[in-house]
């Protein structure tokens, strides 16, 4: 069975082939990184417009990539949400349209379950239940999973997600943007104990997270240490919100007797946070599924595969869904 698949929720223009729900025949993703630089953040109106020019050369790309003609898709699935609303209606428009004109069903799928089949793309033996941890430019969950399908948000975050800490604190350092990736690079060469920084909620019972007081001892850190090495001040940020991450997910996954845990999302395309998972697990005896990089930030791939799945779940949605900027998992 092959699944087209588009994705189109915030910054990249992305489309896929998806062969039996696990095989990645291609995977084509298109940045507007280059485009939101110079205003430090997404512009949604600039997102649109992006995604409307490239939206049909990406289907394109990925078809070719594949060998495969438009005709022989089963299934033309897209992100329905959540995202960005003019972002968002572009790749769904595309994928109804496709699925209009061949005859063929039209799958709309949550972001959120993207990343979480991310694993499933990287291990394709992966089976619930497993624990999840999805960290991304606008969410940060810990996400039971107790069946394709069926989950249990059990935490996130009460403020700024994690890879939005990440964004502002390199925005405030004047490090440049988008800042997870500088930051990762940046502290591969700093000490992660000389700059301590607080670790918030990580004892207090809780799944839930909060980021924006840490960003915010890392401002008043610098302002008051000028003299401080950047790559030191990104390490001890990167290892206070890699502690916090980790630990909670670990402690998830024991409180619900889960053996296997998970990542996804941009930010779980993190050094810092990759190694501390694999480490941890280990130390555990769990298993640990963390996908490629390419898999983790923004890619059409995981949303072909979590439309597969969802397709042999419940079958074909209406052509009349509409986009949900606002949707949630579970
Ligand atoms: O999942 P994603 O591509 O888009 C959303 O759904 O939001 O995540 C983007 C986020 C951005 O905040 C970006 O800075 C962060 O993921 N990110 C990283 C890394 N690569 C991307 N954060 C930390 N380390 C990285 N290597
Ligand atoms: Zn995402």
């Amino acid at each position: 069975m092959l699944v087209l698949a588009v994705e189109s929720s915030c910054d990249e223009t992305a489309a896929a082939i998806i062969e039996d729900g696990t095989t990645i025949r291609s995977s084509v993703v298109s940045s507007h990184v280059e485009l939101h630089a110079p205003f430090g953040g997404v512009v949604p109106e600039i997102a649109s417009r992006a995604h409307l020019e490239r939206i049909q050369p990406v289907i394109d790309e990925a078809l070719v990539d594949a060998g495969v003609l438009l005709d022989a898709v089963d299934v033309f699935a897209a992100t329905r949400g959540p995202g960005l609303v003019g972002a968002l209606i572009v790749g769904v428009a595309a994928a109804k349209s496709l699925a209009l004109v061949y005859d063929k069903p039209f799958v709309g799928v949550n972001h959120h379950e993207g990343h979480l089949f991310a694993a499933r793309l990287q291990a394709p033996n992966l089976a619930p239940p497993f624990m999840t941890l999805i960290v991304s430019g606008g969410h940060t969950m810990i996400v039971a999973t107790d069946d394709w399908g069926a989950y249990r948000v059990l935490g996130r975050t009460v403020d700024d997600a994690a890879g939005e800490a990440f964004d502002k604190v390199a925005r405030h350092l004047g490090l440049g943007y988008p800042g997870g990736p500088i930051i990762d690079e940046l502290a591969m060469t700093g000490d992660p104990k000389r700059v301590q920084l607080p670790r918030p909620m990580l004892n207090d019972g809780s799944y839930d997270f909060s980021f924006s007081g840490l960003k915010t001892a890392v401002i008043r850190y610098v302002a008051e240490n000028p003299e401080v090495a950047m790559c030191d001040v990104a390490a001890g940020f990167q290892a206070a919100a890699v502690e916090v991450l980790t630990t909670k997910l670990l402690r998830a996954a024991h409180h619900e007797s889960m053996d296997t845990v998970v990542i996804g999302g941009g930010v779980a395309a993190n050094s810092g946070l990759r190694l501390q998972v694999e480490l941890e697990s280990e130390q555990r005896g769990l298993h640990c599924v963390v996908p490629a990089r390419a898999l983790c930030t923004d890619n059409a791939a995981m949303i072909g595969a979590a439309a597969a799945a969802q397709y042999a779940r419940n079958g074909q949605d209406s052509l009349g869904l509409s986009v949900a900027p606002g949707l949630r998992l579970g």
